[in-house]
């Protein structure tokens, strides 16, 4: 049996979604892309919204937007893929790589402990779904406000460092107050509005790439959740950003046309101004009729995947080499529903040798199993760049050392069947004895 990492879960809903866009001769960005915006923003509850291309996108833009770059630094986590630090290095800042916690999100004692007077941003990453402390983060850059200083209009609005969400993995994720209704029950509420907020950072950037919890094929979104950002202003600036510069979309061009004719006025749907040299990240009305319909099937995505997290779950409460990874232990689970998007999982003995073998074996037996992620200290360029000597990443990295060695990540898709799953069951265990058996004759 081969089992892919990864299968998109796109099936005749979406297929007739995208059909209807492409017969109905407006295909780039349109109706649909705002129609998305406004059903995305009611999802994830935040003051404003901007759908676009990807999470790379987005976040450059917001670091652009804040007017980061030669001369300023900014913190991220060690334990992420590229992306979340590559857009730093883009705008020309520095990045400034600090160590994970137990629960593999970014330590916020690990930043506390590498801010300057240049940290200009603190970007979290929540890894697997599960998001970073940005209460705690929050705190920080509040605490070391006096020290902030910033040209930018809406640095200045915001007072101190900006804290920034890379939620790429975490779309569905959202600020819950477990209550208990009877003894011993788990139900769950949304929390206030304001509560809400006050957990999320001040703005989050989402990922609906192929592989992620829905998605537009490639495409992400920008959320901005802090009210002293002016989010109206933000928005209208980042609209702006994403598309050229333009001051009017060809869209709202057109509608404007259109309502102007119907009013007898004399049209000038030609006119448009360029108030930046922009970026062109726009999503298309093709990808926003795909996620549309991946955001109403939602609830039972997700449903599918809790069943495959029940099912490792099970096999790992009997295994002596796994466990499930450090992130199951985050503090935060008491106040946020988890959208779980990678299943982790961590050996309880040996390290990157045993794990590699464990990828290489199950890999043997046609299951693409993953790893999330090596340590961007380790990749040529961050290594070549940033150069951290063995003595550095020990003192600086000792939990990314720690952790990064020992997992490993599981297929954990919609599209995975009974059957797969259950072969993956079979053969993990299978792998398991004989590791655990190779492990114990060596000592
Ligand atoms: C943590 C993280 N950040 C950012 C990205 C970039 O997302 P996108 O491909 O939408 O730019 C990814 C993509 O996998 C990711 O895993």
């Amino acid at each position: 049996m081969q089992i892919p990492f990864h299968k998109s879960d796109v099936g005749s809903a979406e297929i007739n979604a995208l059909t209807a866009v492409l017969r109905s001769g407006w295909i780039s960005s349109g109706s649909k892309v705002l129609v998305f915006e406004e059903a995305l923003k009611k999802q994830i509850g935040c003051r404003e919204l901007i759908a676009l291309s990807s999470c790379w996108a987005g976040l450059f833009s917001v670091l652009k937007l804040f007017g980061i770059g030669p001369g300023d630094e900014v913190i991220t986590t060690a334990l992420t893929f590229a992306a979340t630090a590559n857009v730093i290095e883009q705008v020309g800042a520095t990045t400034v790589l600090a160590d994970i916690s137990d629960a593999m999100l970014l330590s916020a004692e690990s930043v506390e402990g590498l801010l300057t007077k240049k940290t200009k941003a603190i970007i979290g990453v929540d890894y697997a779904g599960f998001p970073a402390d940005y209460h705690a983060l929050k705190k920080i850059a509040t605490k070391h406000k006096k020290k902030f200083s910033s040209s930018n209009p809406f640095h200045q609005a915001l007072g101190r460092i900006l804290v920034l969400a890379d939620s790429a993995h975490s779309f569905g994720s959202f600020p819950i107050r477990k209550f208990p209704i009877r003894k011993n029950s788990s139900a769950q509420k949304p929390l206030s509005r304001l509560s809400a907020l006050s957990l999320h950072a001040d703005i989050g950037v989402y990922s609906f790439h192929a592989v992620k919890n829905i998605t537009t094929a490639e495409g992400g979104a920008i959320a901005i959740f802090n009210k002293r950002l002016r989010p109206k202003a933000a928005l209208a600036q980042l609209r702006c950003f994403i598309l050229h510069g333009i001051s009017r979309d060809a869209y709202s061009r057109e509608k404007d046309q259109k309502s102007n004719l119907r009013a007898s006025k004399y049209p000038r749907h030609w006119e448009y101004d360029i108030t930046a040299a922009g970026y062109k990240f726009n999503m298309t009305d093709m990808q926003a009729a795909l996620g549309l319909v991946q955001l109403q099937r939602l609830p039972r995505l997700e449903k599918k995947r809790q069943a495959i997290e029940a099912c490792y779950a099970k096999i790992l409460s009997k295994s002596k080499l796994f466990r499930m990874a450090g992130n199951h232990l985050a503090k935060n689970m008491q106040s946020w529903h988890i959208a779980r998007h990678l299943f982790v999982v961590e050996l309880r003995l040996g390290r990157a040798k045993e794990r590699d073998l464990v990828l290489q074996r199950l890999y043997a037996h046609g299951i693409a199993a993953n790893l999330h992620y090596r340590p961007l200290y380790t990749l040529k360029y961050y290594k070549e760049k940033y150069n951290f000597t063995a003595t550095q990443i020990t003192k600086r990295f000792p939990k990314t050392e720690e952790k990064a060695s020992r997992i490993l990540s599981l297929p954990f898709h919609s599209k995975l069947t009974k059957l797969e799953l259950s072969y993956i069951t079979s053969i993990f265990q299978r792998v398991e004895d004989e590791i655990l058996k190779e492990i114990q004759t060596k000592h």
